[in-house]
This record gives structure tokens, sequence and C-alpha cells, in this order.
């Protein structure tokens, strides 16, 4: 099998796949169907400084294109999973990256400080579509000033490496991008899921949509950033195979996120990983046309 291993901010993965944040829990549950370990790194659900309950189910529908999502970013609390689970990862020599968001710029602080210091983690990976209750509700992520701060502040706050990821429901993608950068961001995660409203019964319900419609709009953001900043870009959105994850590195990832493939098959992760092994020992590391 190919020898598929990357360096990611200094530090050597098996290989470039990772699952994509909020669809693999805190790790430990897929462990019944594959090993953990066999992930270049583990992104954890996003984390926030209090638990928060989350949405009453449903929270996923199937649109036929994609899926729509409305979980409400349920959560233990950051101090509790660093606490309860960081060593599991540790004994299965498995990266973590920390995925945290906040209602308020300080939450954001507050969540850097609470990681503290500790080799398991790779990275801190930022979801910036959250809410900013002191701004009306609007997404830190639109805002390329806001953007700048937060990543700015949290810089200030640890020593571990720092990843914007941003949403496609901007004006520029690039822009935002550039405003991450200038704040000090060591990577960017191209792209969360897009808003959406699905009608349950009458019932209409927000949430986020991912899976193969997102495709086209991560595969430009990775594409016209990577063409534009000189840091580590990883691939998200719609990555359902081997070749949709090879569109990904050719158009500039390091790395790429795969989640709602994970819900259609369990076992899509250790596939693609294992198709990619198999392409880049026969010396292809193109997609099949
Ligand atoms: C059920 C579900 C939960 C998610 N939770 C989070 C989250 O907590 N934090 C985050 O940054 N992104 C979250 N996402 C977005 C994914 O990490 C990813 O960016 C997006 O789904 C696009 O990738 P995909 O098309 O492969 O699913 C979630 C997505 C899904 C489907």
């Amino acid at each position: 099998m190919g020898n598929i291993s990357v360096e990611l901010f200094g530090k050597k993965l098996r290989n470039p796949v990772m699952n994509a944040s909020g669809t693999l829990g805190y790790g430990k549950e897929i462990e019944r169907l594959w090993k953990i370990s066999l992930l270049g790194a583990f992104v954890t659900k996003g984390l926030s400084v209090r638990p928060h309950h989350g949405n009453p189910q449903p929270r996923i529908w199937d649109l036929g294109y994609g899926m729509l999502n409305s979980i409400g970013l349920q959560n233990i609390g950051i101090k509790r999973f660093m606490e309860e689970y960081s060593q599991f990862f540790r004994r299965r020599r498995t990266p973590i990256i920390v995925n945290i968001f906040g209602f308020t710029e300080e939450e954001y602080f507050e969540c850097a400080r609470v990681i503290g210091h500790t080799s398991v983690v790779l990275a801190i990976e930022v979801n910036l579509s959250c809410p900013n209750v002191k701004q009306g509700g609007i997404s830190f992520g639109k805002d390329p000033e806001v953007v700048r701060r937060i990543i700015r502040g949290i810089k200030s706050e640890t020593d571990i490496p720092v990843i914007a990821k941003l949403s496609q429901e901007v004006k520029d993608i690039v822009e935002v991008a550039q405003a991450a950068y200038e704040g000090g961001v060591d990577g960017l995660t191209l792209i969360n899921t897009i808003p959406g409203v699905v009608n349950d019964g009458g019932k209409f319900i927000r949430g986020g949509i991912s899976g193969p419609f997102l495709k086209s709009f991560a595969l430009k953001a990775v594409y016209e950033c990577a063409k534009r900043l000189p840091i580590p870009i990883i691939g998200a959105g719609g990555i359902m195979n081997a070749n949709d994850a090879l569109d990904f590195f050719l158009a500039g990832a390091k790395a790429v996120q795969i989640g709602t493939a994970t819900f259609v098959d369990p076992n899509t992760i250790p596939k693609v990983i294992k198709e990619l092994k198999r392409r880049y020992k026969e010396g292809r590391w193109k997609r099949d046309l």
C-alpha cells in the first residue's frame, strides 16, 4: 500500500483524511466498526465553554441532494472533553483537532485557555459560523474585521496552531480567509454547512446543509484560497469517495474531512483511505475520470 502520510503544522500524520466536525461524536462511538487510529487526525464535534443540550429530535433530514442538520451545537463542554477524552486519543496515538465555538468573542478565547498546552492536540479549529449574540445574532464569520480580531485573540491565548473554519455564506470567502491570515491563522478548513430550511410536516426548521450539494462551493473555496494564501487548507464538503477527495487535493487542499458520507455508509472513511493508498501506490495521484 502507498505511503500517503502528510506533514501538517510540523507533525507527521498517517494520512490526509479526517472526519468532519460533528459527524463522529467524541470518537469512541465509531470504534465498534473501525479503529479511530486509522484517521490522519480526529476532529471533535463543536465544543463550547458551557455544555449545550442541543435541539429536540428529529435533527437530521435526508434531502436527496444532501442532508440538513439542526443539532443545535449539542456538546459536553470543552473542559469535560479535555478531562475525559484526551487520554483515549493519546493511547490511540491519534492527534486531535479541537473544534470550538462561542456566542461571544470572549467565549472563543476562554475555550483556547481551557485547552491549554497538550501535545495530543494538533490544532484548534475555530467554527466562525456561530451567531454573535452581542451583534444581533449575525454570524462572526461574515465580518472580516471580527474574524481578524477573534483569530488574533485566540492566538494570544495559545501556542497550538489555529485553523479558521469558514462558511460559504459570505460575500467573498477569500476576503474572510485573508482577514484570518492577517490575524495570524495557521490553516483553513473550507467549508462549513450552508444554512437552509426544511419543511417538516408543516413545521419549518432551520439547519445546515451538507453533502453532495456542497461540493462545488467547497471546491471553489479551496481552489481560490489555495492560490492566494500560503497556509495549509483542509477541504470539506460533499466528499463521498476517493475521487471527490482527489478533486480537493488537486485544487490545493493538504488534507480532507469527510462528514455526511459517514451517515450514508459508516465505513466510508476507511474505504477512502484504502483507495487513496492504492492509487498512490500505482503512481497516479489523480482521479478516475
Ligand atoms: C450532523 C452534523 C453536525 C455538524 N456539527 C458541526 C460542528 O459541531 N462544528 C462544525 O464546525 N461543523 C459541523 N458540521 C459541519 C461539518 O463539519 C462539515 O463542515 C460539513 O458537513 C461539510 O462536510 P460534508 O459535506 O462532508 O458533511 C456538522 C455537520 C453535520 C452533518
